[in-house]
């Protein structure tokens, strides 16, 4: 379950400070007015140039963790090129022209429900930690303003939830098509941990132990299925076996097909 250690914002200018001041206040964090106060505080987030990230004082070398849509991996032109043929695409039932409606209901930063989205897939987010949700947000924000990933990005909806009351809450007509879950799941291959995307998210999140629960919930909501990214090795999630796997190098799709 998610863990909240005691966290600051700062802001890297002057013309940031407002932002940075208001996001605290939201959040119930402290203000910092200077990043080098922040970095006594362990993880900080700070509103720089490129947007919001989250920092971890105690291994500067390590750079910020940030979602990103624009730049880097998820870029656009990148995008456009590799994704069709991805497991997450034939996991959730990309066919032809079929464009499922999906609820990623462990949003983290992103990146599987953009993949999603660039494939046509309208994408509803739910992410319960409130700095993930800042960081997701801001991110979503400054992608809105960029006019090639706009298009993509007014099919993602994010919201602040947590999975199990936002499933508890839904009417059989508003069930999604396909539930997609990718939860924090323990670690034994410490080299895994070499990830400092992971290191930062272990210490801010720990593990998402209620992921078996939330499945059983998902598999009586969902109209067509319920998709879980495992790692490639991992029993399935609770012991519930999946209709059919589709692997990848280090991770896995467990598809359980509905009705
Ligand atoms: C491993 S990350 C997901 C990464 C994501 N698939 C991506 O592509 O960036 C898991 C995220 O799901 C969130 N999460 C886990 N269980 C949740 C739940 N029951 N409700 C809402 N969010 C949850 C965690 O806070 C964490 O940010």
């Amino acid at each position: 379950m998610a863990r909240s250690p005691k966290l600051c914002v700062c802001a890297c200018s002057a013309t940031l400070q407002a932002p940075a001041e208001a996001l605290a206040q939201r959040l119930g964090l402290l203000f910092c007015p200077s990043s080098e106060q922040a970095q006594t505080a362990g993880l900080y987030l700070r509103y720089g140039e490129h947007g919001l990230a989250l920092h971890d004082g105690e291994n500067p070398q390590q750079g910020p963790v940030y979602a990103d849509f624009i730049s880097g991996k998820l870029g656009y032109r990148k995008t456009h090129g590799s994704i069709r043929h991805e497991a997450i695409a034939r996991a959730v039932g990309l066919k032809g022209g079929h464009r499922p409606g999906v609820l990623d209901v462990t949003a983290g930063l992103g990146r599987d429900a953009f993949i999603l989205a660039s494939l046509g897939c309208h994408v509803t987010l739910l992410e319960r930690h409130p700095i993930i949700h800042a960081l997701l947000e801001d991110a979503l924000h400054r992608a809105q303003q960029h006019p090639p990933t706009a298009p993509i990005i007014v099919r993602m909806r994010l919201k602040h939830s947590e999975a199990s009351t936002y499933l508890a809450d839904l009417t059989p007509a508003q069930s999604p098509e396909v539930i997609y879950l990718d939860p924090m799941y323990p670690q034994r291959d410490k080299s895994a941990l070499v990830k400092k995307e992971m290191r930062v998210f272990k210490q801010l999140l720990g593990e998402d132990e209620d992921a078996a629960q939330v499945l059983q919930q998902a598999l009586g909501v969902a109209q067509k299925r319920v998709v879980v990214k495992r790692p490639a090795k991992a029993e399935p999630l609770g012991g519930c076996r999946p209709s059919h796997q589709l692997m990848g190098s280090s991770t896995r799709m467990d598809v359980y097909l509905l009705g």
